[in-house]
Protein backbone atom coordinates (compact mmCIF):
# COMPACT_ATOMS: atom_id res chain seq x y z
CA UNK A 1 0.00 0.00 0.00
CA UNK A 2 1.14 3.41 -0.59
CA UNK A 3 1.68 6.46 2.07
CA UNK A 4 -1.23 9.25 0.98
CA UNK A 5 0.98 12.39 0.54
CA UNK A 6 -0.27 15.08 3.35
CA UNK A 7 -2.63 17.47 1.91
CA UNK A 8 -1.59 19.84 0.12
CA UNK A 9 -2.80 22.85 1.73
CA UNK A 10 -0.78 21.48 5.20
CA UNK A 11 2.44 20.86 3.35
CA UNK A 12 2.21 23.85 1.33
CA UNK A 13 2.52 26.34 4.07
CA UNK A 14 4.97 25.25 5.71
CA UNK A 15 7.63 24.95 2.40
CA UNK A 16 5.97 28.22 1.85
CA UNK A 17 7.32 29.96 5.20
CA UNK A 18 10.76 28.26 4.86
CA UNK A 19 11.07 29.83 1.56
CA UNK A 20 10.18 33.07 2.82
CA UNK A 21 12.49 33.03 5.82
CA UNK A 22 15.27 32.14 3.81
CA UNK A 23 14.95 34.52 1.49
CA UNK A 24 15.10 37.28 4.06
CA UNK A 25 17.72 35.91 6.27
CA UNK A 26 20.24 35.69 2.78
CA UNK A 27 18.27 39.49 1.95
CA UNK A 28 19.50 40.49 5.59
CA UNK A 29 23.13 38.58 5.68
CA UNK A 30 24.20 40.33 2.25
CA UNK A 31 23.00 43.60 3.66
CA UNK A 32 25.57 42.95 6.77
CA UNK A 33 22.90 42.65 9.07
CA UNK A 34 25.12 40.15 12.30
CA UNK A 35 21.27 38.67 13.59
CA UNK A 36 19.59 37.96 9.73
CA UNK A 37 18.35 34.93 10.88
CA UNK A 38 16.90 36.25 13.91
CA UNK A 39 15.71 39.56 12.63
CA UNK A 40 14.28 37.72 9.93
CA UNK A 41 12.06 35.64 12.37
CA UNK A 42 11.22 38.27 15.02
CA UNK A 43 9.57 40.10 11.76
CA UNK A 44 7.68 37.09 10.31
CA UNK A 45 6.54 36.16 13.54
CA UNK A 46 5.57 39.67 14.75
CA UNK A 47 3.69 40.16 11.65
CA UNK A 48 1.65 37.07 11.43
CA UNK A 49 0.95 37.49 15.21
CA UNK A 50 2.62 34.32 16.30
CA UNK A 51 5.70 33.54 18.56
CA UNK A 52 8.94 32.36 17.05
CA UNK A 53 8.59 28.88 17.90
CA UNK A 54 5.42 28.48 16.28
CA UNK A 55 6.99 29.83 12.78
CA UNK A 56 8.50 26.09 12.97
CA UNK A 57 6.17 24.12 15.00
CA UNK A 58 3.04 25.45 13.65
CA UNK A 59 3.80 26.72 10.46
CA UNK A 60 1.35 29.06 10.32
CA UNK A 61 0.11 30.04 6.75
CA UNK A 62 1.30 33.69 4.91
CA UNK A 63 -1.30 34.75 2.40
CA UNK A 64 -0.08 37.07 -0.65
CA UNK A 65 -0.27 40.41 1.89
CA UNK A 66 1.29 39.09 4.09
CA UNK A 67 4.47 38.24 2.05
CA UNK A 68 4.20 41.56 0.42
CA UNK A 69 4.25 43.11 3.68
CA UNK A 70 6.83 40.97 5.22
CA UNK A 71 8.97 42.10 2.34
CA UNK A 72 8.77 45.32 3.05
CA UNK A 73 9.35 45.25 6.54
CA UNK A 74 13.23 42.80 4.96
CA UNK A 75 13.38 45.47 2.85
CA UNK A 76 13.62 48.50 5.48
CA UNK A 77 15.98 46.23 8.23
CA UNK A 78 18.03 45.57 5.38
CA UNK A 79 18.56 49.73 5.20
CA UNK A 80 18.94 49.31 8.83
CA UNK A 81 16.33 50.33 10.45
CA UNK A 82 16.13 48.91 14.02
CA UNK A 83 14.41 45.98 14.55
CA UNK A 84 12.84 46.96 17.38
CA UNK A 85 11.36 50.15 15.27
CA UNK A 86 10.17 47.73 12.56
CA UNK A 87 8.21 45.85 15.15
CA UNK A 88 7.21 49.10 17.05
CA UNK A 89 8.04 47.69 20.59
CA UNK A 90 10.62 46.57 22.86
CA UNK A 91 11.17 44.65 25.87
CA UNK A 92 12.48 46.04 28.86
CA UNK A 93 12.52 44.44 32.35
CA UNK A 94 9.57 41.79 31.03
CA UNK A 95 6.85 45.25 30.21
CA UNK A 96 6.53 45.18 26.65
CA UNK A 97 6.72 49.37 25.39
CA UNK A 98 6.27 51.38 22.43
CA UNK A 99 8.94 52.76 20.45
CA UNK A 100 8.46 55.48 18.23
CA UNK A 101 11.04 57.37 16.30
CA UNK A 102 10.93 60.07 19.11
CA UNK A 103 12.24 58.06 21.32
CA UNK A 104 15.64 55.79 21.70
CA UNK A 105 14.82 52.07 21.70
CA UNK A 106 15.52 50.93 25.28
CA UNK A 107 18.93 48.92 26.22
CA UNK A 108 19.83 46.05 28.17
CA UNK A 109 22.53 48.28 30.21
CA UNK A 110 19.65 50.61 31.41
CA UNK A 111 18.25 47.16 32.71
CA UNK A 112 21.16 47.16 35.13
CA UNK A 113 20.14 50.39 36.02
CA UNK A 114 17.16 50.09 37.14
CA UNK A 115 18.46 47.08 39.37
CA UNK A 116 20.09 49.32 41.29
CA UNK A 117 17.71 52.05 41.64
CA UNK A 118 15.53 49.25 43.16
CA UNK A 119 18.14 48.85 45.73
CA UNK A 120 18.07 52.23 46.60
CA UNK A 121 14.74 53.33 46.43
CA UNK A 122 13.13 53.67 50.05
CA UNK A 123 9.83 52.67 50.66
CA UNK A 124 7.13 54.63 49.61
CA UNK A 125 9.96 56.82 48.28
CA UNK A 126 9.72 59.46 45.01
CA UNK A 127 11.92 58.81 42.28
CA UNK A 128 13.02 61.35 39.68
CA UNK A 129 13.43 60.01 35.98
CA UNK A 130 15.07 63.18 34.20
CA UNK A 131 14.65 62.24 30.20
CA UNK A 132 12.67 59.46 30.52
CA UNK A 133 12.34 59.01 26.58
CA UNK A 134 10.64 56.02 25.70
CA UNK A 135 9.47 55.52 30.25
CA UNK A 136 11.15 52.23 30.52
CA UNK A 137 13.07 53.55 33.87
CA UNK A 138 9.97 54.96 35.01
CA UNK A 139 7.53 52.30 34.19
CA UNK A 140 10.06 49.44 35.08
CA UNK A 141 10.10 50.89 38.98
CA UNK A 142 6.90 51.70 38.87
CA UNK A 143 5.68 48.35 37.55
CA UNK A 144 8.30 46.77 40.25
CA UNK A 145 7.39 49.11 42.97
CA UNK A 146 4.36 49.53 43.08
CA UNK A 147 4.93 52.00 46.41
CA UNK A 148 6.93 54.11 44.57
CA UNK A 149 5.75 57.44 43.05
CA UNK A 150 8.16 58.21 39.78
CA UNK A 151 8.04 62.05 38.54
CA UNK A 152 9.42 61.29 34.76
CA UNK A 153 10.47 64.21 32.95
CA UNK A 154 11.55 64.76 29.39
CA UNK A 155 12.74 67.73 27.46
CA UNK A 156 11.14 66.67 24.24
CA UNK A 157 7.28 66.54 24.13
CA UNK A 158 7.40 63.86 21.37
CA UNK A 159 9.05 61.52 23.68
CA UNK A 160 6.89 62.49 26.15
CA UNK A 161 3.40 61.47 24.34
CA UNK A 162 5.40 57.61 24.03
CA UNK A 163 6.06 57.47 27.63
CA UNK A 164 2.30 58.52 28.34
CA UNK A 165 1.22 55.49 25.70
CA UNK A 166 3.51 53.30 27.88
CA UNK A 167 2.16 54.36 31.52
CA UNK A 168 -1.51 53.88 30.33
CA UNK A 169 -0.77 51.18 28.16
CA UNK A 170 0.69 49.32 31.63
CA UNK A 171 -2.29 51.20 33.67
CA UNK A 172 0.51 52.88 35.77
CA UNK A 173 -0.78 56.41 35.24
CA UNK A 174 -1.81 56.43 39.27
CA UNK A 175 2.13 55.51 39.60
CA UNK A 176 4.13 57.77 37.19
CA UNK A 177 3.85 61.51 36.51
CA UNK A 178 5.49 62.94 33.31
CA UNK A 179 6.37 66.45 33.17
CA UNK A 180 7.96 68.42 30.36
CA UNK A 181 11.25 70.77 30.98
CA UNK A 182 15.07 70.96 30.11
CA UNK A 183 16.90 68.63 32.88
CA UNK A 184 15.64 68.87 36.44
CA UNK A 185 13.75 72.28 35.84
CA UNK A 186 10.51 70.49 36.01
CA UNK A 187 11.32 69.50 39.94
CA UNK A 188 11.50 72.75 40.59
CA UNK A 189 8.85 73.75 43.51
CA UNK A 190 8.04 70.21 44.00
CA UNK A 191 9.01 68.13 47.02
CA UNK A 192 12.38 66.78 47.31
CA UNK A 193 12.71 63.82 45.86
CA UNK A 194 14.54 60.01 47.56
CA UNK A 195 16.18 59.38 44.14
CA UNK A 196 17.32 60.38 41.21
CA UNK A 197 17.98 58.76 38.30
CA UNK A 198 18.76 59.34 34.54
CA UNK A 199 20.19 57.95 31.44
CA UNK A 200 21.05 61.33 29.92
CA UNK A 201 22.75 61.68 26.30
CA UNK A 202 26.46 60.65 26.40
CA UNK A 203 27.96 60.04 23.14
CA UNK A 204 30.33 62.98 22.20
CA UNK A 205 29.20 65.05 19.22
CA UNK A 206 32.04 63.91 17.30
CA UNK A 207 31.23 60.14 17.78
CA UNK A 208 27.94 59.61 16.76
CA UNK A 209 29.04 60.01 12.86
CA UNK A 210 30.98 56.80 13.47
CA UNK A 211 28.01 54.72 15.44
CA UNK A 212 26.37 52.02 13.49
CA UNK A 213 23.92 52.93 11.20
CA UNK A 214 21.26 51.80 13.55
CA UNK A 215 22.08 54.73 15.90
CA UNK A 216 23.45 57.05 13.65
CA UNK A 217 20.72 57.76 11.17
CA UNK A 218 17.73 56.28 13.11
CA UNK A 219 17.80 57.19 17.19
CA UNK A 220 17.28 60.63 18.26
CA UNK A 221 19.93 62.78 17.95
CA UNK A 222 18.67 64.65 21.52
CA UNK A 223 18.55 61.11 23.34
CA UNK A 224 22.59 60.51 21.94
CA UNK A 225 24.42 63.89 22.01
CA UNK A 226 26.03 64.64 25.67
CA UNK A 227 28.15 67.42 23.58
CA UNK A 228 32.26 67.71 23.59
CA UNK A 229 33.07 65.12 25.54
CA UNK A 230 29.92 63.43 26.13
CA UNK A 231 29.54 64.40 29.41
CA UNK A 232 27.84 67.87 29.41
CA UNK A 233 24.42 67.15 30.68
CA UNK A 234 25.36 64.50 33.13
CA UNK A 235 27.54 67.20 34.41
CA UNK A 236 24.40 69.52 34.52
CA UNK A 237 22.58 66.91 36.47
CA UNK A 238 25.32 66.64 39.09
CA UNK A 239 25.49 70.44 39.39
CA UNK A 240 21.53 70.45 40.36
CA UNK A 241 20.56 67.54 41.78
CA UNK A 242 22.08 68.17 45.64
CA UNK A 243 19.26 70.73 45.16
CA UNK A 244 16.14 68.20 44.03
CA UNK A 245 17.12 65.80 46.48
CA UNK A 246 16.46 65.31 49.83
CA UNK A 247 19.46 64.85 52.36
CA UNK A 248 20.50 61.41 52.16
CA UNK A 249 19.26 61.23 48.68
CA UNK A 250 20.70 59.55 46.04
CA UNK A 251 21.99 60.12 42.29
CA UNK A 252 22.39 57.47 40.04
CA UNK A 253 23.31 57.75 35.96
CA UNK A 254 24.38 55.80 33.47
CA UNK A 255 27.46 56.55 31.58
CA UNK A 256 29.48 56.29 28.30
CA UNK A 257 33.17 54.51 28.19
CA UNK A 258 35.76 56.40 30.00
CA UNK A 259 33.43 58.90 31.74
CA UNK A 260 33.45 57.53 35.86
CA UNK A 261 36.53 58.84 36.90
CA UNK A 262 35.59 62.92 35.67
CA UNK A 263 31.75 61.80 36.84
CA UNK A 264 33.24 61.00 40.38
CA UNK A 265 35.43 63.96 40.35
CA UNK A 266 32.16 66.36 39.41
CA UNK A 267 29.96 64.05 41.91
CA UNK A 268 32.72 65.09 44.76
CA UNK A 269 33.22 68.36 44.53
CA UNK A 270 29.18 69.07 44.30
CA UNK A 271 29.17 67.65 47.25
CA UNK A 272 28.63 63.83 47.46
CA UNK A 273 29.69 61.49 49.53
CA UNK A 274 30.29 57.58 48.70
CA UNK A 275 30.61 57.96 44.79
CA UNK A 276 30.40 54.27 43.35
CA UNK A 277 30.19 52.49 39.98
CA UNK A 278 29.03 49.58 38.25
CA UNK A 279 30.18 47.32 35.21
CA UNK A 280 27.66 46.21 32.79
CA UNK A 281 28.11 42.91 30.73
CA UNK A 282 31.04 44.32 28.90
CA UNK A 283 32.99 45.54 31.58
CA UNK A 284 32.24 48.66 31.26
CA UNK A 285 32.02 51.31 34.11
CA UNK A 286 28.43 52.32 33.27
CA UNK A 287 26.80 53.30 36.13
CA UNK A 288 27.31 55.84 39.16
CA UNK A 289 25.93 56.75 42.16
CA UNK A 290 26.36 58.77 44.79
CA UNK A 291 24.82 60.40 48.36
CA UNK A 292 23.75 64.13 48.72
CA UNK A 293 25.02 64.54 52.67
CA UNK A 294 22.36 64.26 55.36
CA UNK A 295 22.47 66.96 57.74
CA UNK A 296 24.12 66.46 61.15
CA UNK A 297 21.36 66.79 64.19
CA UNK A 298 22.36 69.44 65.90
C1 LIG B 1 19.66 58.39 26.31
S1 LIG B 1 17.98 58.88 26.19
C2 LIG B 1 17.31 57.92 27.53
C3 LIG B 1 15.87 57.55 27.36
C4 LIG B 1 15.38 56.54 28.40
N1 LIG B 1 15.45 57.08 29.72
C5 LIG B 1 16.18 55.26 28.31
O1 LIG B 1 16.94 54.97 29.25
O2 LIG B 1 16.08 54.54 27.33
C6 LIG B 1 18.05 60.51 26.83
C7 LIG B 1 16.74 61.26 26.91
O3 LIG B 1 17.00 62.57 27.44
C8 LIG B 1 16.21 63.53 26.76
N2 LIG B 1 16.91 64.80 26.83
C9 LIG B 1 17.99 65.21 26.13
N3 LIG B 1 18.35 66.45 26.48
C10 LIG B 1 17.46 66.85 27.44
C11 LIG B 1 17.31 68.04 28.21
N4 LIG B 1 18.15 69.07 28.07
N5 LIG B 1 16.30 68.10 29.10
C12 LIG B 1 15.45 67.05 29.25
N6 LIG B 1 15.55 65.89 28.56
C13 LIG B 1 16.55 65.80 27.66
C14 LIG B 1 16.08 62.99 25.35
O4 LIG B 1 14.92 63.52 24.73
C15 LIG B 1 16.01 61.49 25.60
O5 LIG B 1 14.68 61.06 25.71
Amino acid sequence: MSRRPGPPEVVAPARRLRALLAEAVRALAAAGIPTARLDAEWLLADLLGVDRVALYAGAPGVGEPDAARYAALVARRAGHEPLQRLLGWEEFRGLRLRVAPAVLIPRPETELLVDWALALTPPGATVADVGTGSGCIACALAAERPDVRVIASDGSSAALAVAAENVRALGLEGAVTLRAGDLLEPLAGTAPVDLLVSNPPYIPSDVIASLPREVREWEPRAALDGGEDGMALSRRIIAGAPAVLRAGGALLMEIGEGQAEPLATAMALAGFRDVATRRDLHGVERLIAGWVTAQEPD
